[in-house]
């Protein structure tokens, strides 16, 4: 049942994370028309910019300080995945989408020992996706619309996100 749901709803997400983020940014689009074997480092760069898994959650199994917070054994603690994918201090600027970008160490994956069991599959799912979408609809827009995330913190997930495609 894990691998399910963590392997559909993620990938989902990816796909339509990507398409508003190209959406936004005409001149990556542009770029990845052009050149979709972009794809390869771009699907590392979508997953950076815009994290379909926002945020992850821990328990302490001791205390420590960091950064100056005293964290005590049992307290949970709240990793924000995209603010780390957008540090200033890793990333050179960070808000701006770049398909090409190379050195891309984002934390959309995870970290440590369970780090995403299916990150090979979602990476070549992504790559083989926005190769495809380049290619074979070039003229594809996002529609002018409202659009509605799911209420949680947690995962980005857009409710729905329509586009016309020619
Ligand atoms: C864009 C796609 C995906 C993203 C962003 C993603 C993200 C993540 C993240 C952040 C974690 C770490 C959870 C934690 O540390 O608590 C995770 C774990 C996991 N993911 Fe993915 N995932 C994706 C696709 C997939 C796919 C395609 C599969 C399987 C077919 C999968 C299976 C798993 C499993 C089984 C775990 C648990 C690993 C463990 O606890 O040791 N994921 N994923």
């Amino acid at each position: 049942m894990s691998l399910v749901v963590a392997g559909h709803e993620t990938t989902s997400n990816l796909i339509l994370n990507g398409v508003l983020a190209l959406s936004r940014n005409p001149d990556q689009w542009e770029r990845l028309k052009a050149d979709p074997s972009l794809a390869k480092t771009g699907v590392e760069e979508i997953l950076r910019y815009d994290a379909m898994a926002q945020a992850l959650a821990r328990l302490a199994t001791e205390d420590f300080v960091y950064n100056g917070h005293q964290i005590r054994a049992g307290e949970k603690v709240t990793l924000i995945l995209a603010a780390g994918n957008h540090d200033p201090s890793v990333f050179e600027q960070p808000e701006q989408l770049n398909l090409a970008r190379e050195n891309n160490p984002h934390l959309s994956f995870g970290h440590g020992i369970h780090y995403c069991a299916g990150s090979a599959l979602a990476r070549m799912e992504g790559r083989i996706i926005f190769e495809t979408i380049a290619r074979r609809l070039p003229n594809m827009q996002v529609i002018e619309q409202e659009l509605t995330y799911n209420p949680t913190m947690v995962v980005r997930e857009l409710k729905q996100l329509m586009v016309r495609v020619q």
